[in-house]
């Protein structure tokens, strides 16, 4: 009888030691961008709220900056397990859908609200799963915001940007953008921009209010032209290896409070529009050139014509609905 109870006890005691001992689940984010931003927010926002509804069972870092890896490398890295979560810009997702694309194409949205029309539409919710068959699956979308062109003359009309160079993103579309307007399209990571731009490797770039202000563009370039002539955004993804092995009950906590990080960082690309744009007229660094409907027409004429190119890539229901969501 002794002997039963003793091992009754210690094998308790060895259960209860060994669940003491469960390690939490480790969540790395990765970002490229500084903490200030839109996406920086989100991140915090995320393990905040996971933190505090999973205390033990959960544990989330974040590392901005490109401090553990550039977008050319971070979804490499989630599918080998070095980092859980990334929210890499969408014209960064060409190996791994052509879809995609579609938010690259030049004035194709309006404004915010247009691209938020489409991602809640069924076809910008089926975008979501468009890097499942490499393995990658999408959690959700954000925004940043709207993109500007930026350089050290003014860019009034496309003839101004003949023959410059611009840092892009390693994304066809955007490439053949420029390449519209005559201009020297380079693939380069975000996290070269500054001294690209610094050196005059590069004549100049596009970029959002936020990202032109918090990586101190605006420092670099005399003129930044409010064209709003595209969209830079971001879908949330993870491992779908990572995320199916996650227990359920945790997965949908996760889940959850990545939604609501998701609302948090959006509030924030909104008001870092305005926000970000103010404080570059206030530094004097660079000045902030307005475009005429006459101007903006010139660019319209130029650049469109490259959805054509990309059409049978994207699919033309996409286009389409993306087209629709100005309604
Ligand atoms: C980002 O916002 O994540 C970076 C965008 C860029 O590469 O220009």
């Amino acid at each position: 009888m002794y002997t039963l109870i003793r091992s009754f006890v210690l094998s308790t005691l060895i259960l209860f030691s060994a669940a003491a001992q469960a390690e939490p689940i480790k969540i790395k984010f990765s970002h490229v961008v500084a903490v200030n931003t839109p996406k920086g927010q989100m991140a915090e926002k995320f393990k905040a709220l996971v933190e505090e509804r999973l205390p033990g069972k959960v544990v989330v870092e974040v590392f901005p900056n490109s401090q553990l890896f550039g977008d050319n490398k971070v979804l490499e890295a989630i599918l080998l397990g070095d980092v859980q979560l990334a929210a890499p810009s969408l014209s960064k997702f060409k190996k791994y859908t052509k879809q995609l694309q579609v938010f690259d194409l030049p004035f194709l949205f309006n404004d915010i609200k247009a691209v938020d029309n489409f991602m809640k539409s069924p076809e910008g919710q089926s975008l979501l799963n468009s890097t499942e068959g490499k393995g990658l699956q999408g959690l959700g979308f954000l925004h940043n915001g709207m993109k500007q062109l930026s350089a050290n003359t003014p860019l009034r009309v496309p003839a101004d940007a003949k023959n410059l160079k611009f840092r892009i993103m390693s994304s066809d579309v955007l490439a053949a953008q420029f390449k519209a307007i005559d201009a020297s399209p380079q693939k380069k990571p975000f996290s070269e921009v500054f001294t690209l731009l610094q050196t005059k490797a590069i004549d100049g770039q596009e970029n959002t209010w936020s990202n032109i202000y918090s990586k101190k563009f605006f420092e670099v370039q005399d003129y930044v032209t409010e064209s709003n002539h595209g969209y830079l955004g971001y879908m949330v993804v993870t491992s779908k290896d990572f995320w199916g092995k996650m227990p359920a009950d945790v997965r949908a906590v996760v889940d959850k409070s990545l939604a609501e990080a998701i609302e948090h960082g959006n509030k924030i690309a909104l008001e870092k529009a305005v926000q970000d744009k103010q404080a570059i007229i206030d530094s004097k660094r660079s000045n902030v050139v307005e475009i005429t409907a006459d101007q903006r027409a010139q660019w319209v004429n130029v650049m469109k014509p490259v959805w054509g190119k990309f059409e049978k890539e994207i699919g033309k229901d996409l286009i389409n609905a993306g087209i629709n969501s100005n309604k």
